[in-house]
């Protein structure tokens, strides 16, 4: 029965009524580790028939995620990949996609190979100017793929004025939701039609398993998304599902802290002579932090910062000692990235260094160590 709970609550319980359901009153989701299931009868089933297609441990995971982003369905996939490649059998040869420009990097790389190779057709602009979006809407375009903030300069991009856009052009919106999670940010509540995660970032929040979401409004794009998922297969495991569920029940008291932390750590960057730039959307002189405050509820704890000699870039990453020089980001473990070199290694040089990503920039992955702690590290690396 759905209950009117708060958002910490449905972290932990969803819309409520999942204990009842578990055998022996489990209060933890038991791990229904089977590829399939016997049916009682002839054409007649339990609810379940092969886990390809649904599992109990992972039909929690999605209930409890579309309580969380106000979504009709949410479909749990093995890796963030997989979310964002079954939502491009959603489109069809000569299709365009007006796309963020600074993406993820590896988003990139499958609407390059994989998206161009099926006929489709990306373009990649500054989502924040609303004027830009409109010029490159072209007669072709089915939608907008947005990342806000973005990946790795934290730009925003204003849903409401995306939503405009997309109603006059008949357009769908997509959004990443990775970096603020739907703690901080609910695209589907602010305009967008489909929503994407990688699960393995801050809904999983530990750093050990992958996972992805594609959680959506309407039953016409849950239907298409779902016949897409049961034949491509690219389902989440149950042990995978059961951990991602576990990540979630602390997801509002872990990025609280990593938020904090990563506050405190944006202002001591601020205020070191060696870093040149700080790019944080929870700073006051940051140029999307008044749009961000009228559609989040908080800023994260992913930050970018760039710094005076390509050497001292190197020395960081080579000197850090309870922050890890690792891709990934949004668990517990507070991380350091080379974008050049990591997220967008395989972004072409010229876009990189159109957006700015080149030797002298670095990304973090803020965690809930103690703040002191990181950023003593960080003032020992940076001697
Ligand atoms: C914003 C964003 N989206 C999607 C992905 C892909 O997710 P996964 O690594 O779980 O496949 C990543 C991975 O780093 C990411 O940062």
């Amino acid at each position: 029965m759905a209950e009117n709970y708060q958002f910490e609550t449905r972290c932990i319980h969803g819309d409520g009524g999942f204990v009842e359901g578990h055998p022996y009153g489990a209060v933890s989701v038991p791990i229904f580790q089977t590829a399939t299931f016997a049916h009682p009868g002839i054409g007649k089933s339990t609810g379940y028939d092969y886990s390809r297609e649904s599992n109990p441990t992972r039909y929690e995971l999605e209930s409890v995620m579309s309580s969380l982003e106000g979504a009709d369905d949410s479909i749990a996939c093995s890796t963030g990949m997989a979310a964002i490649g079954i939502c491009l059998e959603l489109f069809g040869e000569g299709d365009h996609i007006l796309c963020t420009e600074d993406l993820y990097g590896g988003t990139v790389r499958m609407f390059e190979s994989i998206g161009e190779k099926r006929g489709l057709k990306f373009s990649y602009v500054d989502t924040s100017d609303i004027d830009l979006v409109r010029k490159n809407i072209r007669k072709e375009t089915k939608a907008l793929y947005i990342e806000t903030p973005s990946n790795p300069t934290m730009r925003i991009t204003d849903f409401a004025e995306m939503r405009k856009l997309a109603d006059e052009f008949g357009l769908l919106i997509l959004a990443d939701n990775t970096f603020l999670s739907p703690y901080f940010q609910k695209p589907l509540q602010l305009g967008a039609d489909i929503v994407v995660h990688s699960g393995t970032k801050f809904l999983g929040g530990h750093n050990d398993v992958l996972a992805g979401f594609v959680c959506v409004k309407g039953k016409e794009l849950s239907e298409k998304l779902r016949y897409t998922y049961k034949t491509v297969g690219c389902s989440l495991s149950p042990f995978d599902s059961f951990l991602v569920l576990r990540g979630i029940k602390t997801l509002s008291v872990r990025l609280e802290r990593q938020q904090e932390n990563a506050k405190k750590i944006a202002l001591w960057l601020k205020n070191r002579p060696e870093v040149t730039e700080v790019y944080y959307p929870g700073l006051e002189d940051h140029p999307g932090y008044e749009v961000n405050r009228k559609q989040a509820t908080g800023a994260g704890s992913m930050l970018s910062f760039r710094v005076d000699t390509v050497e001292r870039t190197r020395k960081i990453l080579e000197s850090v000692k309870l922050i890890s020089y690792a891709e990934s980001l949004g668990g517990v473990e507070s991380l350091i990235t080379y974008p050049m070199l990591q997220t967008h290694g395989d972004v072409p040089v010229e876009i990189r260094e159109h957006l700015g990503i080149t030797e002298d920039f670095l990304r973090m992955s803020v965690g809930i160590e103690n703040a002191e702690d990181l950023i003593k590290d960080l003032e020992q690396a940076f001697q």
